[in-house]
């Protein structure tokens, strides 16, 4: 190849490298927030803790991942959830964004993937666009551990026994929209 085109084609290739180094750079201060860091958690794991004090309302961080469509995301939950199955450790952190869409946040950058359910959460996401946010619930201080309701549902509330410690705890990680119905099932059962 003559030497000219091959300095062409070298400084074609540095520049897609610095494009794709941008781009990446992008994406992982998308998640990240100087609001929060991450720390062991005594919920579960690993946890999201506030730097300093947060006002309600107040946007915290961004979940961040990978934009899918239903399909996709049927697969990748059913093949997380088997994952988690086998190693013990339970981690779905695939997000409804729409009818149509939603994020895969199991990506090393998504800090907010590691914010734990609680019963009496202090945070909670806003879908605005494509994107979604956390945004505090009321006033947080410093050092709190951020929380939100999963809204998981009730259909499948064995498979996942909450921790989250509060005096409102109902046991089980569930939506609390769905508490009346997880009460009568528990009761049933003799539970409650
Ligand atoms: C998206 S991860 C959250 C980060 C997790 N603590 C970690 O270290 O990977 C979600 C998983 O964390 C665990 N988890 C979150 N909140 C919990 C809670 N209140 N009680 C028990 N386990 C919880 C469950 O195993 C859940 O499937
Ligand atoms: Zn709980």
């Amino acid at each position: 190849m003559p030497a000219r085109m091959a300095k062409k084609k070298n400084s074609g290739t540095i520049e897609r490298q610095r494009w794709l180094h941008r781009k990446m750079l992008e994406m992982w201060q998308r998640g990240q927030s100087g609001l929060c860091e991450v720390r062991g958690s005594d919920i579960h794991g690993s946890g999201v803790y506030a730097t300093r004090d947060i006002e309600r309302e107040e946007r915290i961080i961004e979940y961040v991942g990978e934009l899918i469509d239903k399909e996709e995301s049927e697969k990748r939950a059913h093949a997380q959830h088997e994952r988690s199955v086998d190693s013990g450790e339970a981690a779905v952190y695939i997000f409804t964004l729409s009818k149509k869409w939603d994020i895969d946040g199991n990506v090393p950058w998504n800090t907010a993937r590691l914010i734990n359910h609680s019963c009496d959460p202090n945070c909670e996401a806003w879908i605005i666009g494509r994107r979604i946010y956390i945004y505090a619930l009321r006033d947080i201080r410093a050092g709190e551990e951020l929380t939100f309701d999963y809204g998981f549902d009730v259909d499948c509330y064995e498979d996942h026994p909450c921790g989250c410690g509060r005096p409102q705890c109902v046991g089980y990680i569930v939506s609390r929209s769905q508490w009346d119905e997880l009460r009568e099932r528990l009761a049933a059962r003799g539970e409650n």
